[in-house]
Parts: structure tokens; sequence; C-alpha cells
């Protein structure tokens, strides 16, 4: 059945949704046609670190794979398919693959007998890869290439809009920010520990609620907006070295409200958004504050009303400023600052399994506390 490009788009175009609910649409488009794919996969290339991550997939058959990260130069065939824009089919995995990667393993380990692999660019970047699997053996014949070429490239636009939108929505807030002068209470590294340290609690949490990369990734790169309404705090309550009064408090608890305000000015609200799926970013400004208990602000959300990223990005929040030193403020050590995350814990306040996440990745939180001090930044 040849491929019906206008409901292809459609399906590709679907606003408010996800990316990954959009591969799983276009997949089930494609099975129509190719019933023989069983899986789509994205990956997407960060050239500053030359890894490859995954990124999004549609598994219909087979155990998908996820948080899975590997240097592009270390897979010799993909950095081929890289460099020269070429296909790759494999009709025979087992015997194609047999190299001993965590990937290599998963993937023989699935059934998969045939796949197909494009790579997709954007503006002439490498954006990542998109990978074809079957069950069956020379699955992938001239034809359905052909037709699978197009289902990529259209995979390719989709997550390039997705991607030109979130790097909108980020330089229009770091524009905000500038204009506003309010470097001073939020430093730079501030925001990439913060970013950094999410995305391990995310990673971590993952498997227990369910969060697929696509939802990771998201947490990754909104965490650092977290703040972004104190930019409409005055500064003799925003810079004040001391302890707020209650009437300061109440002036500064609205920064969650003036948050949630700036990103619907800037991603916009109904059929006009910048960002087509920008439930994440919301939830992070909006429910940061938030306690599992009910004793948080500005909703006194509980349990699991508040989201799930907003709790990742509480704790990560809470114990970069514990640990983290500013001009009038003492520095915690790494194990008084969990012992406090643990007592938050012990009083309903914060989620278990993410403050159990710092606990079982301190090293790894401890590497990026020491490569980005604030000693390299101007305060
Ligand atoms: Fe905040
Ligand atoms: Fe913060």
């Amino acid at each position: 059945m040849p491929v019906n490009p206008q409901s292809l788009l459609s399906s590709l175009n679907q606003q408010t949704e996800t990316l990954t609910q959009r591969l799983d649409a276009l997949h089930q488009h494609l099975l129509v046609s190719v019933p023989s794919v069983d899986r789509i996969a994205c990956a997407l290339y960060e050239a500053q670190d030359d890894t490859l991550k995954t990124f999004i997939n549609s598994t219909r058959a087979g155990r998908a794979i996820s948080g899975y990260e590997y240097k592009l130069a270390d897979s010799a065939s993909l950095s081929a398919l890289a460099r020269s824009g070429e296909f790759r089919v494999l009709d025979d995995i087992a015997q194609a693959i047999r190299s001993d990667t965590a990937h290599s393993v998963w993937l023989r380990e699935q059934g998969y007998q045939s796949s197909f692999t494009v790579p997709l660019y954007d503006g002439g970047q490498l954006l990542g890869f998109v990978f074809f699997d079957s069950m069956h053996g020379n699955a992938f014949t001239p034809e359905v290439q052909r037709d699978l070429v197009l289902y990529s490239n259209l995979i390719g636009m989709a997550i390039a809009g997705e991607l030109a939108a979130v790097r909108a929505v980020l330089e229009a807030t770091r524009v905000a920010r500038e204009l506003a002068q309010v470097r001073d209470f939020e430093t730079g590294t501030h925001l990439e520990r913060m970013a950094r340290y999410s995305r391990i609690i995310a990673q971590a949490v993952a498997p227990r609620y369910g969060l697929n990369d696509e939802f990771v990734e998201s947490v990754y790169l909104f965490s650092s907006l977290h703040d972004i309404g104190k930019i409409g705090i005055p500064d003799k309550v925003l810079l004040k070295p001391g302890k707020l009064d209650a009437e300061e408090r109440v002036v500064m608890h609205t920064h969650v409200d003036k948050g949630v305000q700036i990103i619907d000015r800037i991603v916009g609200t109904g059929e006009h958004r910048r960002l087509p799926d920008s439930t994440v970013l919301r939830n992070i400004v909006h429910c940061h504050h938030e306690y599992l208990d009910g004793s948080g602000y500005p909703r006194g959300l509980r349990g699991d009303a508040v989201p799930v990223e907003a709790r990742i990005v509480t704790v990560a929040d809470i114990f970069d400023a514990l640990t983290a030193g500013r001009p009038y403020k003492q520095v915690w050590s790494p194990t008084d600052a969990l012992g406090e995350l643990d007592r938050m814990v012990a009083a309903g306040q914060l989620d278990p399994a993410c403050v159990q996440a710092v606990h079982d990745h301190l090293e790894q939180i401890l590497t990026i506390r020491a490569r980005y001090t604030d000693a390299d930044v101007e305060v």
C-alpha cells in the first residue's frame, strides 16, 4: 500500500503530543504498509561529547532499551554512516553484530533478525539515527527502504522542530533573565548543576515511575528554568542577605506564579504554542516548592498531585542550595546535606526514590559539583 503523506504529516504534527506519542502514531501508520517493522527507535547525537543517546522508541515486539548512551566513535559502522549519509541494511543481525557492547547484546537478545538504519541531519549537522528493526529476516527490501527513508525524514523534521522550539524557549528565558539583570541570585553554575543533578535523579527513578528517555531529556533541559519567576521579584527581597521576614516571604513565594506567567508568555497557550509539549516545563516551574505532605506552596499539593518532574527538581534544588557556596551563606557538607534530605523524606516532604537516587549516585553528583564550582563565575 502506498504511503499517504497527508495523513502521515498530520500524525506527526499533533501539537499537543509528545514525540514518543507521535512516533507511536507513525509506527501504527507504517504497519499498514510495512507490517514487518517491529520497532522504530531514534538515538540523538550530542556533538559536544560525541555521544549517541537513546531518545524515543516505539516497540511492538521485544523489550525497549532506554537510558543508554555511547560514544559515536566507538561504533565504526555508525560513524561511517554519519560521515557518508548512507543507509545500512542488516539482513542477519546475529551474524552482523558481533561486538559485546550492552547495546549489541541487547539487540541480539530481542530476537530481531534484520534492521535498517538511517542517519538524520538538521542543517548539515548530524541529528541522530533512526533504527527500524524486524523479527523477520530480509524484511527491508529496496522498496521498503524507499518508504522508510521518507518516514525517517519526517521523523527527523519532527525532532528538529521540537529541538528548535526548545532552543527558542531556552534562549528567550536567557534573554529575559539578562534584561532583568538578576544574574546575582542564580549563578550559571547553579543552573548547570541543577540540570545535571536532575538528569541523574530522573534517570535513576525512570524504571520505578515509568519515565521514558524523552521525559528524562525534558527534565534535563527545563530544570534550570525552575526559578525563572524570580526575575519578577524586587531586588530588596531577592538579594536580601539575611533571613526574610513574613511579608518578604509572601513576596518571594510569588516567584512561582510569576514563573508560570512568564512561561505562558514565552511558550504561548492554546493553538499557537511554540513548544508542542510544554507540560514538563510548566510542572517544573509551578510545582518545585510543593512538598508531598501538603506543606509546600503555592497550592499545597499533596502526594501524587505533585508531578514527578517537580519532585526530581525539588530534591536537586535543595541539595544544591545546601552544598553550594554563596557569599553570605554557610556551605553544608554532602553528608550533612544528605542527612537533611533524609530528614525531609522522614517528615513526608520529599520523594524517597528521588533522595535515594542522590545517595546511590553521590560520586557522580560530587564530580559535577567539583566541575561546576561557583569560583569561576562572577557572583
Ligand atoms: Fe523556586
Ligand atoms: Fe534554584
